[in-house]
């Protein structure tokens, strides 16, 4: 099932190939008749007549396949745009537009030609051969990951095979050699840890309760050797966890409290806090929302997901740094047993909440995640939650929103951010906007109405930090598609998993 990643010249296999991937940009496209060809003279000339037509422009994620009809020694040439000095974004688009061509072709075993072009302009030199394998690893994986649905005639799948990664010309040095490999085990690492944010998204809300939430980490947390602790009702009550049992106290299905402990460094006791929001579905509860795209809320563990992809990477990679996952899941149903609005429920924290909206759930039990987090020894704090849908109406699906007490931790997770590709907009959390969710009942209420929804939805899980640096990212527009896009696929993006990822390792 795993595709095979090599660098290198593969010598006579190559005729074996299916098909082979040159990135193109406009430069060259234009420049014409020199001395190096971009395959081969004749393909060369056809493309050249496709740009001459305006048909094949080389703009980014712009495809042509040649079928190469003896001329060289793959069936099939898949010409790719890419911008040049691009970064690791047009690369990583560009893989990924790629990607989608080779399952057009069902093409299992692929070439992909780096051009010295590629390799030398200035952006990719600037990144690195490690970031740029990368980079291209995760387009061409993430790109070809999609929701696989439940049929009774399940349709075979399209698998890519093996992919070479070919230097053209003698741009390469042999040093390189090293970390292309290096760049593409991570590359294939990270793809895997979005994988599996995406699947667990993906599944619908009857397959995916709290307690098999729990069961899907547990069973990861063995397979890596992690340490995991799974919070039942029972033991969440003894610990106060207010939140997450009043958002779970409507279901049939109780709600947990997940740890997972990554210790990598004993030397230190700084760690990361890392919470996602897990609920496996969200009815709105008493506050029910309408009917119209409530399918949608299977992705309310989006934020679980991805802290949970992030871990799976963190446990392959171990890394020298401290982190714990924290999970509060649980499902919002209406019932005589839900919390109603007007009713005041206990923190873990002490703090007390007055709930005016049953729909305002996410930051009930991420408040008692953060208090876990912080029980548990967490000195930096990182939630993740498809907490509001005002966030998509303030960038719409192009940017998780964010929210923090520290403009510090906020860069690193800025900079992390560039280096994944998964925007990030910081929002103002000006003081004055914590006044809208003061309470005349209680510490604090749990909505602050529709104005600047996504900051007082922040806010209010803030005051739950006790003063330690905090990131909340909203993916409350991104953790969902309608439509596939570069190498997000429709549905579940597992958007997050690697700025996470990117985050934690680059403090080592
Ligand atoms: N899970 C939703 C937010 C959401 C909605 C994410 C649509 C993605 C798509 C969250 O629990 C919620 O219902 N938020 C409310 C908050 C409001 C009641 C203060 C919202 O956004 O309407
Ligand atoms: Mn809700
Ligand atoms: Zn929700």
């Amino acid at each position: 099932m795993s595709v095979q990643f090599t660098y290198g010249v593969r010598g006579t296999e190559q005729a074996a190939n299916d098909a082979v991937i040159r990135f193109v940009s406009k430069k060259e496209l234009i420049q014409g008749g020199t001395a190096v060809p971009i395959v081969q003279p004749q393909i060369d000339e056809a493309l050249r007549g496709l740009n001459a037509k305006g048909l094949f422009k080389a703009e980014p994620e712009q495809t042509e396949i040649i079928a190469t009809l003896g001329l060289y020694p793959a069936a099939y040439i898949v010409f790719v745009g890419l911008e040049q000095d691009g970064g690791a974004t047009s690369l990583r688009l560009a893989a990924a537009a790629a990607a989608k061509a080779l399952k057009k072709l069902r093409a299992e075993t692929v070439q992909v030609l780096l051009s010295e072009s590629l390799l030398s302009c200035t952006a990719n030199a600037k990144l690195g051969a490690d970031r740029t394998a990368q980079a291209l690893t995760e387009g061409l994986l993430l790109a070809l990951h999609a929701r696989e649905p439940l049929k009774r005639e399940q349709n075979e799948r399209f698998s890519l095979k093996e992919v070479a990664f070919v230097p053209q010309g003698t741009a390469i040095t042999e040093g390189d050699a090293e970390l292309w490999k290096q760049g593409i085990a991570k590359g294939k690492l990270f793809a895997e840890g979005v994988h599996l944010a995406r699947d667990l998204t993906n599944l619908p809300g009857n397959d995916l309760t709290p307690e098999r939430l729990a069961y899907h980490a547990e069973e990861m947390a063995r397979e890596l050797d992690l340490e995991i602790e799974v919070i039942d009702e029972w033991s969440a009550a003894e610990q106060r966890m207010g939140g997450l049992l009043g958002v779970g106290q409507g279901s049939i299905n109780p709600p947990r409290m997940i740890v997972i402990h990554y210790k990598g460094d004993p030397s230190t006791e700084e760690a990361w806090g890392l919470i996602g929001k897990g609920i496996t579905f969200d009815t709105g509860g008493i506050s029910l929302k309408r009917a119209e795209g409530m399918q949608e809320m299977i992705s309310d563990m989006g934020g679980a997901a991805a802290v949970l992809g992030a871990m799976r990477v963190i446990g392959e990679l171990k890394p020298a740094i401290n982190v714990i996952a924290v999970i509060p899941t649980a499902e919002n149903m209406p019932s005589d047993r839900a919390i109603k609005p007007g009713d005041v429920l206990r923190m873990m924290s002490g703090h007390t909440v007055e709930v005016v909206n049953t729909d305002a759930e996410g930051r009930l039990v991420l408040a008692d995640g953060l208090t876990t987090a912080i029980t548990r020894g967490a000195t930096r704090l990182v939630d993740v939650a498809t907490l509001t849908g005002a966030v998509s109406v303030a960038l719409g699906s192009q940017a998780t929103g964010a929210v923090t007490n520290n403009d510090q931790l906020f860069k690193q997770v800025q900079s992390a951010s560039e280096r994944s590709g998964e925007r990030i907009w910081q929002l103002p959390s000006y003081p004055e906007y914590k006044k809208q969710i003061r309470s005349d009942a209680a510490d604090l209420k749990n909505s602050g109405g529709r104005e600047a929804g996504t900051i007082t939805g922040g806010l209010f899980i803030g005051h739950f930090a006790e003063g330690l640096p905090w990131v909340h990212l909203d993916i409350g527009g991104t953790a969902w598609l309608e439509s596939s896009r570069g190498w997000e696929p429709k549905g579940a993006t597992g958007v997050m998993v690697r700025t996470l990822i990117e985050l934690i390792i680059d403090q080592e």
